[in-house]
């Protein structure tokens, strides 16, 4: 959908049944996992959207065939060593998460190749994989000293690696943990804090060799994956945005359908508990090994302003955007610090939302590591832009919801990065 600009009123109320788009962590996982099992995979409820789109394509340009009906895949996995070396440079488009896992199985595969994507993707920190693939063996070179994309990696035989992590990060990680699948011997990558768990969850499904013990994962390769039928669940991420308009729009009530809750990714659901939320889990139940809920929530009680330090980062790390749009609501000045890692993310989130926020009247701080938001003012309509940013143009509709007069948000497409129906389903509930 072509859409530079899009307009948003205020609602009057927030009702109904959503249910979000499946998520889009575990769906770029299932596409890896399928393309390096050997045989016929299935991926049920796949994300249909720009960047699980990336890790497709790339796939296929490394000779995977993949049978797209829709919202299903049909996967023909190559095996750990039957992927074939790309002819062209393989666009990583907008995705974090596709160019970082792949730098991992590229690594152990015996052939060149040369990852890119767009004007925001090349300005992302790469040094976070390549030190320690490069530690595993791999040779990999990157542009401005290895520090950005393009990347141009020729694999090796790689060496097993013991590894603890500067920074919490599932993207880091899981290219550790892929690579590892290439190593006869046991890898060992120690986190500081926990981030997402889909790869350590997902990985012995396929029936790899993998161990978790507290922050510590262990991985032994050399054994080739068996494909199986993963089904995805919805994204919590996508519904953290009708969550929030929930409880800032009164009189509203909604449940979300279908929603993936597993811990490593629901710390917003903390934040607003502690802010005096009340959001409520039914019908609990587990989906190709993740825990799913209905969630049900309305704007109840008023907000109040909390203050969240680094141990909670990871689990909010992509609500950052829409939990700054809840302080802005709520009465106080909130805080969140040990968050630098925002600043990395498809834009700098901590300036974007300080900028968007403070043109809608909002009073912010920003700190190199966070921000502080004074939510007592209230929010007024007025022209924001997305940043080129998918959470970024999501959180300020939810702003745009629950302020005063109408909000223009520009570059608002660039929600077909992970939720490409986002505003038709905003205004599906709004009134
Ligand atoms: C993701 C991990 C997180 C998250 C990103 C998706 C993943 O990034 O922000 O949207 O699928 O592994 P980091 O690993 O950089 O924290």
């Amino acid at each position: 959908m072509a859409l530079e600009k899009i307009e948003i009123s205020p609602a009057k109320t927030f009702r109904g049944e959503f249910t979000p788009p499946p998520d889009k962590s575990i769906s770029h996982r299932a596409v890896i996992l399928s393309s390096l099992a050997k045989g016929k995979g299935i991926v049920k409820n796949f994300l249909r959207a720009k960047d699980t789109e990336s890790t497709m394509n790339a796939f296929r340009a490394l000779g995977v065939e993949i049978m797209d009906e829709g919202d299903t895949l049909t996967i023909y996995g190559k095996g750990l060593y039957g992927l074939s070396e790309p002819a062209g440079v393989i666009d990583c488009g907008n995705s974090g998460t596709t160019i970082r896992l792949i730098s991992g199985v590229l690594s152990g595969s015996p052939f060149f190749s040369v990852l890119t994507g767009d004007d925001s993707l090349r300005t992302r920190p790469m040094g976070r994989v390549i030190a320690p693939l490069s530690r595993m063996g791999a040779e990999i070179m990157a542009r401005s000293e290895n520090r950005y994309p393009p990347v141009a990696i020729k694999g090796a035989e790689l060496r097993p690696l013991r590894y603890t992590m500067p920074v919490a990060s599932a993207q880091v990680k899981s290219s550790l943990l892929l690579a590892g699948l290439y190593c006869m011997e046991t890898s060992e990558i120690t986190e500081p804090t926990k981030s997402r768990d889909h790869t350590e969850r997902m990985l012995p499904a396929f029936g790899a060799d993998l161990r978790v013990e507290g922050l510590k994962v262990t991985v032994k390769g050399g054994r080739e994956l068996s494909p199986m039928e993963t089904e995805v669940p919805g994204d919590f991420s996508s519904a953290a945005f009708f969550i929030v308009a929930a409880l800032l729009v009164p009189g509203s009530e909604i449940i979300c359908r279908n929603v993936g809750i597993n811990p490593t990714r629901t710390g917003l659901l903390e934040a607003l508990k502690l802010m005096g939320a009340k959001v409520e889990m039914i019908n609990p139940r587990t989906i190709s090994g993740e825990p799913v809920a209905d969630i049900h929530c309305g704007g109840k009680a008023a907000l109040k302003a909390v203050h969240l330090t680094e141990e909670i980062i990871p689990s909010l790390i992509d609500e950052f955007p829409v939990l700054c749009v809840a302080a802005a609501a709520a009465e106080g000045f909130t805080t969140v610090r040990g968050a630098s890692e925002l600043r990395v993310k498809e834009s700098d989130r901590i300036k974007a939302m300080a900028s968007e926020l403070g043109k809608m009247g909002v009073k912010i701080e920003e700190y190199p590591d966070g921000i502080g938001i004074n939510g007592t003012a209230g929010m007024k309509g007025t022209e924001v832009e997305s940043h080129g940013d998918h959470r970024i143009a999501m959180a300020m509709a939810v702003a745009a919801l629950a302020a005063e007069g109408t909000t223009s948000i520009y570059g608002a497409s660039v929600v077909d990065i992970s939720f490409p129906t986002f505003f038709a389903s905003l205004r599906g509930l709004s009134s």
